[in-house]
């Protein structure tokens, strides 16, 4: 019987997945989600873009001298300095750090973009491939825009840096435009035209403009490609990249077409979801496969009778293999400590012990207002109490006061900058008032794009759950987020968050390319 081979599975959660809009993460955050794609297993995580601000190197270096196991990946485009300083980065990673370089070989992305001829960007390509081949033999290199590429020129460029040193060639569908069968004869073509191929890993690198990353990512894998690169919850550039969850989960069921091994630990796939959108604020839709609320949930009477009488008429997976619990343990004011640190866990939380007391003290106070909380109560906890960005604006305590006679009044109570400050203001509505009185005292200029209003769980004592959208000053989208049982309280906290979120932003400066 032949051995089956291995589709090694890099994760971009932490650089394509933080360039969509509003999913920025400071360096504590991006840890925690490096700590649980090393739970996840992936095989390879690329941490970071280090040339890109002071942050992004250092979360890449921590991330570097922290994570056991998984290969860390830096992004550098072709030239020396980027090279340079995405290997101080990626050093201490010893030889699990990979310099992942790039450069465009469309002929769009040539001529209007880097303004260079076929031979400039071949030779720039295989300098870079060279330079970053003197620090690592771990280097992987990617011709951007490959899809919209002339082949024999991509042909020729990925021969000449597999001979420079790449033990990777990735060729990404950058503008998400191709189909599964397109995308399946390039890679086909590769290994057909290209000398060297058997030196390296072909990885592909799709975008869901269309919807297809998923289709095409397993496509070019059918066609011999051993690498896919792919988010969390499919998040990244514009309509995101290919979801991790989805393609890894059509490896496993579909096995019978795709005989392909992977490391992943799917029983690890919902709480890096659940853990990726309580950091970033971006939720995923209840219809998305596999993680969504809905993924499993067997709605219609006819499906509900099949499912009953034997799971495998409705269900092509379980829940549980995805890391779906689906007896959720209800906890409530008399459960104690152990019972509250095992559920974390099980939710996939690794806590210190300074988190656990800050989290049970807030879980016996939302035990005293709620009978019943749920895992979606201890993830807001958590969120709110331990997953928060560094506070330069704390909520201290607010009163509200609306109804039909009266103008709605909103007095609040802040630290801005440690020092306290207070003040009432009307507004239009209990929401109004409690934002205008936010923005006075924290002087913010910062524009409110959107603002929702949803409950964590069922029954009219759920907590409310309150997602901020703003613009700040220097044009950035970022998402903030509240809970509480106040449903004006949970705005005003979302509020405050997106402001700290800015203010912790402001060092990072945005790169273009
Ligand atoms: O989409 C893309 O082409 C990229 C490259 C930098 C790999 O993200
Ligand atoms: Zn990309």
């Amino acid at each position: 019987m032949s051995q089956k081979e291995q589709v090694i599975i890099f994760d971009t959660t932490l650089r394509d997945g933080e360039q969509s809009p509003g999913a920025s993460m400071n360096i504590e955050e991006k840890l925690r989600i490096a700590h649980q794609l090393e739970r996840l297993n992936v095989d390879v995580m690329e941490a970071g873009f280090p040339i890109a601000s002071d942050g992004d190197f250092e979360a890449v270096k921590k991330i570097a001298q922290t994570i056991k196991g998984a290969q860390i990946a830096g992004l550098s485009r072709s030239n020396d300095l980027d090279i340079d300083r995405a290997w101080e980065a990626l050093k201490y990673a010893g030889e699990r750090g990979r310099i992942h370089t790039f450069i465009a070989t469309s002929d769009i992305h040539m001529k209007y973009k880097l303004k260079m001829s076929e031979q400039q960007v071949l030779d720039t390509a295989v300098a870079a491939v060279t330079r970053a081949a003197g620090y690592t033999p771990n280097v992987e290199f990617s011709a951007e825009d490959a899809v919209r590429t002339k082949l024999p020129f991509l042909a020729k460029v990925i021969e000449a840096v597999i001979d420079a040193g790449a033990n990777t060639v990735n060729i990404p569908d950058t503008v998400g435009y191709t189909i599964p069968s397109e995308y399946y004869d390039i890679i086909s073509y590769l290994k057909k035209n290209v000398s060297n191929i058997d030196k390296a890993i072909i990885s592909v690198h799709c975008h869901n403009d269309l919807g297809l990353a998923v289709a095409n990512s397993l496509a070019a894998v059918q066609a011999g490609a051993r690498q896919l690169e792919c988010t969390i919850n499919g998040i990244g550039e514009r309509a995101g990249n290919c979801s991790l969850e989805e393609a890894v989960m059509t490896l496993r069921t579909r096995q019978d077409i795709m005989p392909f091994t992977h490391n992943i630990v799917t029983e690890q796939i919902s709480p890096s979801s659940k853990l990726l959108s309580t950091i970033t604020g971006i939720m995923v839709q209840p219809n998305k496969a596999i993680v969504g609320t809905n993924a499993f949930a067997h709605e219609a009477g006819i499906h509900q009778h099949g499912v009953l009488m034997d799971k495998s008429t409705y269900e092509i997976m379980t829940p549980e293999s995805v890391g779906l619990n689906q007896n959720k343990l209800v906890l409530g004011k008399h459960s104690g400590r152990h019972a509250f640190i095992d559920r974390l866990k099980q939710l996939g939380y690794d806590l210190n012990k300074d988190e656990i007391q800050k989290s049970f003290v807030r879980f016996k106070t939302l035990a005293d207002m709620k009978k019943e909380i749920f895992d979606e109560d201890l993830d807001a906890i958590v969120a709110d109490e331990i997953l928060r960005v560094p506070e330069t604006y704390k909520l201290q305590q607010m009163n509200v006061s609306s109804g039909s006679f009266a103008a709605p009044t909103a007095t609040v109570e802040m630290e801005v900058n440690g020092k306290m400050k207070k003040i009432a203001v009307i507004g239009d509505g209990p929401v109004d008032a409690a934002f205008k009185a936010i923005k006075k005292l924290t002087k913010s200029k910062d524009g409110l794009l959107d603002f929702t209003v949803g409950s964590i769980t069922g029954g009219t004592d759920a907590q409310g759950e309150c997602t901020v959208r703003l613009r700040s000053e220097d044009g950035r989208e970022v998402l903030g987020q509240g809970a509480h049982p106040d449903i004006i309280v949970a705005s005003a906290k979302a509020y405050i968050n997106a402001l700290n979120k800015i203010a912790s932003n402001k060092k990072r400066v945005q790169m273009n390319f």
